[in-house]
């Protein structure tokens, strides 16, 4: 039966409180998300199970900071230079739209990467009109997605949301490696907002101007690339578009073993290769089949400006064709060395050798004699900065102004000695390498959603896995009398004791009820009626075949999690489910 998915989900959604538009009853915004209660428990599940899979057995870390971020670093970052997008006005109704999506929408041509100009000529030559009026559309031109702000009472410095929660832990890398007693290769994560200014997102729930991005860094040295943990993935099969298919003109995707994708330098570290087949699991474990995944690679001119290669890892989804819910991306050490370029903090992580070795050095030593006339009183408080510095780089980035910034402080180049020297080295400082995995979840949520919704005769079913199910068990008096509530709450009680999660609803006949957990996504029904007073049974009901069994109350949950384990039992049975 064909039926439009995206339309029925966003009504059980709203109506059972996974997620709606925001701000409804004025009239709503476009690309702003509520989560209900239920969404914001599946939420939470699916970020447990990514921390699960992604942080804990490799020991990374998390992180959280803040969402206003000041204009400074995201200048440094090259976000404020590079986060825009063409946008496009009609000349007629004057609304705005996003100039690529359009071209694309409108003829289906790729528009990822393509210059305002090469837009125009497409716009005009294959006739792309105003979605709302027909009208004629002005030329493309960009507009900055980052949302701006300023911080203080007099505005007095400029700032704007995140675009990403990875440049908190950038900035912060140098003390969280101290933290972490310089452990390396290091993981750090965040899971947090992120704000983009998108221009008129007409995707609902799939585009977000507010969403929550849950990604982690992989600092690594780019001299020893190796991952430990790739033995237990090199034999996963990756299903990849690669750049060099699409240079082709073609969409196919090729299949690659991880090892092979690594040794024919397909995927460019193995890092990447790893946490890519570990994606491909996560993707799984949330309902959506390996058939419904590919990994798709953005061609050069389609990378974001940090990213030496990513993939985008896509489902499909019914209204939306294919949509990333996660990037992968090696952003080299083009983070951190803008960072350090930009503040002077040393970025580097020691790498000791097996032996000590003889180099030639920069040896670079500030002349307190000539920063004493220069600046006087404040000399010592300035040697002491540059003694946390690491001077050779600062020196170096200081080559075209000729002045070295450390804090309010311009020092002249030619305050310093600078000189080589031979020294014996124990071993060597490099700025790490970032692989960074990142997932959108709001989309994960709504893909969880779309792959669990199922239709059983008529009705709607939402069949999601008992892992990830907010509500896992409802307990239903089968009528509202006194005594059964009261045998009902003790159940439901005793099952929230074991750590279920467990719902007890009487309202409205048990069949409404039945159909209400259906949609809700709520695995088992636990049923107290008159037998349950005499014997100690209830019955339990599967939400995905209707099936029935009688269980006795005093085992429940250790019959409850056999048949998490091992099914629920096939036939309709009178006799006890013993557990
Ligand atoms: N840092 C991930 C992203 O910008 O998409």
């Amino acid at each position: 039966m064909i039926y439009d998915k995206a339309k029925l989900l966003s009504e059980v959604a709203r109506r059972r409180g996974f997620f709606w538009s925001s701000f409804e009853i004025y009239g709503g915004m476009s690309g702003f998300l509520d989560l209900g209660p239920l969404g914001v428990g599946l939420k939470r599940l699916i970020t447990d199970s990514w921390r699960s899979l992604f942080l804990h057995p490799h020991g990374f870390v998390e992180v959280s900071t803040p969402i206003i971020t000041p204009y400074k670093l995201l200048e440094a970052s090259g976000h404020v230079e590079n986060f825009k997008d063409p946008i496009t006005e009609c000349t007629q109704c004057h609304r705005r739209f996003r100039a690529d999506h359009l071209v694309k929408e409108q003829t289906g041509t790729e528009t990822e990467g393509l210059s305002l100009e090469q837009l125009g000529e497409l716009m005009r030559s294959k006739g792309v009109k105003c979605p709302e009026c027909g009208g004629v559309l002005g030329a493309p031109q960009y507009f900055m997605t980052m949302f701006k702000t300023s911080v203080g009472p007099f505005g007095e410095d400029p700032a704007y949301g995140r675009p990403e929660a990875a440049q908190g832990i950038f900035v912060n890398f140098r003390r969280i490696s101290e933290v972490m007693r310089e452990r390396f290769p290091l993981g750090v994560a965040q899971v947090g907002t992120v704000l983009r200014n998108e221009i008129s997102p007409r995707q609902g729930p799939i585009r977000l101007r507010e969403f929550t991005i849950m990604d982690f860094e992989l600092f690594f040295n780019p001299e020893e690339p190796e991952c430990p943990f790739l033995s237990e993935a090199q034999e996963e099969i990756l299903s990849i578009v690669t750049a060099k298919t699409r240079e082709q003109g073609k969409e196919e995707v090729t299949k690659v073993r991880v090892s092979q994708a690594i040794r024919e330098e397909v995927i460019s570290t193995p890092w990447m290769a790893y946490f890519m087949s570990l994606s491909k699991q996560f993707l799984a474990s949330l309902g959506i089949s390996e058939a419904h995944q590919r990994f798709f690679e953005k061609l050069p001119s389609e990378r974001a400006h940090y990213s030496a290669q990513t993939f985008d890892h896509e489902i499909q989804l019914d209204r939306y064709g294919w949509v990333e819910v996660a990037g992968f991306a090696y952003r080299s050490d083009y983070d951190l060395r803008r960072h350090m370029e930009a503040t002077g903090t040393d970025m580097r992580i020691f790498h000791q050798f097996d032996k000590p070795v003889e180099r030639t050095v920069v040896v670079v030593k500030p002349r307190p004699d000539k920063i004493r006339g220069a600046f006087g009183g404040n000399t010592g408080k300035i040697l002491a900065l540059l003694a946390s510095r690491d001077l050779p780089s600062l020196i170096h980035s200081a080559q075209k102004s000729k002045m070295v910034k450390i804090e309010q402080y311009e020092v002249p180049l030619d305050f310093f000695d600078v000189h080589s020297d031979k020294v014996k080295e124990a071993g060597s400082r490099f700025i790490p390498h970032v692989v960074e995995p990142s997932f959108g979840v709001e989309r994960l949520v709504y893909a969880a959603l779309e792959y669990g919704l199922q239709m059983k005769e008529d009705r709607l079913i939402l069949s999601l896995p008992f892992r990830l199910a907010p509500v896992q068990v409802s307990v239903l008096p089968l009528v509202n009398r006194d005594e059964l509530q009261e045998r009902a709450t003790a159940i439901f009680t005793m099952l929230l004791r074991h750590g279920f999660r467990a719902e007890y609803d009487e309202a409205g006949s048990i069949g409404r009820r039945y159909a209400r957990a259906d949609e809700a996504g709520v695995p088992i029904g636990v049923t107290v009626d008159y037998d349950t007073l005499k014997d100690g049974s209830v019955t339990l009901r599967d939400r995905d075949s209707w099936a029935q069994v009688r269980a006795p109350v005093d085992s429940l949950a250790a019959t409850i999690g056999k048949i998490v384990s091992e099914g629920f039992p096939k036939s309709r049975s009178s006799t006890l489910y013993s557990g």
